[in-house]
């Protein structure tokens, strides 16, 4: 199902706006992510899409169909939250027939359909135990599984992983994904680690302060963020941002005048600096000095000092640490510049490369 914010605009006082003129449009069949800071909106917007909130203003489509005043029951939508209150009397084929049961389909019907989504999400071995008896990963599991008893218009998860372990988080990351690709249904996914967004997700709305920072692929996200505080949420090490005055000298003649005089923050991904000449990759090439280095299995991070400032690269390991000055390289991918109102003003889409 295809979902459209139009102008939507929520406030749980009246007073404060915690989402503002939110518009957007999730395609039928995808897997999008709700990504953000705690306190972001992502749980808000999450419940306007289910319906357990009103909107105070604005739209909200199921595809063609107006829902905004239409509540949960009626909208259709399957949930998981981050504690999956299964019913721990029941085993967990009653638990994922739970929801049949209340619409009253007939038994023979609601345990075939119940047995069949046991099996797409792997718990088909479980199925005459209680809760109690299963793993954190198992129990989310059978919660997938009764949220999609009903063949919802969509899947909405809240944090659904939260409660695993890293190991499981994983794993079980993927087994949504697979989930999702398996049955087609548009599925919403609200979680506040990037790393898990990134790995799952069709496309990945932003989610800051009440508004979109951004809603596009993975890749987008990374390789042209709209603004400073996309590049600084994405990516692992932490984006470089220093003032771009530092780097005045180096890009003039290189990038247009009139963008570096807008210029306030340069950022600059781990990656983009690297020990040689690359060719046309190459922005322009520095000078500077290796001052420290890491290295953790097959992780290797080198501070590289220049002009006053500490860049990390993670493309110098071969480089010695010393503080002899060296040239290095400055490349086009991973290199923007944002104004003083963060955004960004060269670099990504803006300057194909
Ligand atoms: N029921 C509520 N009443 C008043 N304010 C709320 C309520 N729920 C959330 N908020 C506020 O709305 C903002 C966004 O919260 P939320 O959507 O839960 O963010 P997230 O899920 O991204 O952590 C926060 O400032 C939060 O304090
Ligand atoms: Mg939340």
């Amino acid at each position: 199902m295809k979902v459209t914010f139009k102008d939507v605009t929520m406030s749980y006082d009246g007073k404060t706006d915690t989402l503002r003129d939110l518009n957007f449009t999730i395609p039928d069949g995808t897997l999008v992510s709700l990504l953000g800071p705690s306190g972001g909106g992502k749980t808000t917007t999450l419940n306007l899409i289910s319906g357990l909130l009103t909107a105070t203003s604005g739209q909200i489509f199921f595809g063609d169909e107006d829902v905004t005043k239409k509540d949960a029951l009626a909208r259709k939508v399957g949930m998981v939250f981050q504690n999956y209150a299964l019913y721990p009397h029941l085993t967990v084929l009653d638990n994922i027939a739970f929801p049949l049961k209340m619409a009253k389909v007939p038994k023979a019907e609601r345990r075939k359909r119940a047995a069949e989504l046991a099996a797409l999400v792997h718990v088909d071995d479980q199925v005459d135990k209680k809760p109690g008896e299963l793993s954190g990963g198992q129990q989310q599991r059978v919660a997938i599984a009764r949220a999609l008893a009903k063949s919802p218009s969509l899947l909405l998860l809240d944090e659904p992983l939260s409660n695993l372990d890293a190991r499981l988080r994983i794993e079980m990351r993927e087994e949504i994904r697979r989930i999702q690709r398996e049955t087609g249904v548009t599925t919403i996914f609200v979680t506040h680690d990037q790393d898990e967004a990134l790995h799952i997700s069709d496309n990945i709305m932003v989610l800051s302060d009440g508004h979109i920072q951004q809603f596009s692929s993975p890749t987008d996200l990374y390789e042209s963020p709209n603004n400073l505080f996309v590049a600084k949420f994405i990516g692992t090490p932490i984006i470089n941002t220093i003032p771009a005055d530092v780097l005045q000298d180096a890009l003039a003649g290189i990038i247009p005048g009139e963008i570096l005089e807008r210029a306030e923050t340069a950022g600059i991904r781990s990656e983009a600096i690297i020990p040689y000449d690359a060719g046309d990759a190459v922005l322009t090439k520095l000078s500077g000095s290796v001052t420290h280095s890491q290295k953790f299995g097959r992780e290797a991070t080198s501070d590289v000092t220049y002009n006053g400032q500490t860049i990390l690269s993670t493309e110098m390991s071969g480089v010695p640490e010393d503080q002899a000055q060296l040239d290095f390289y400055l490349t086009k991918k991973g290199f923007f510049l944002f104004d003083d109102a963060g955004t960004m003003i060269y670099g990504g889409d803006l300057h194909a490369q």
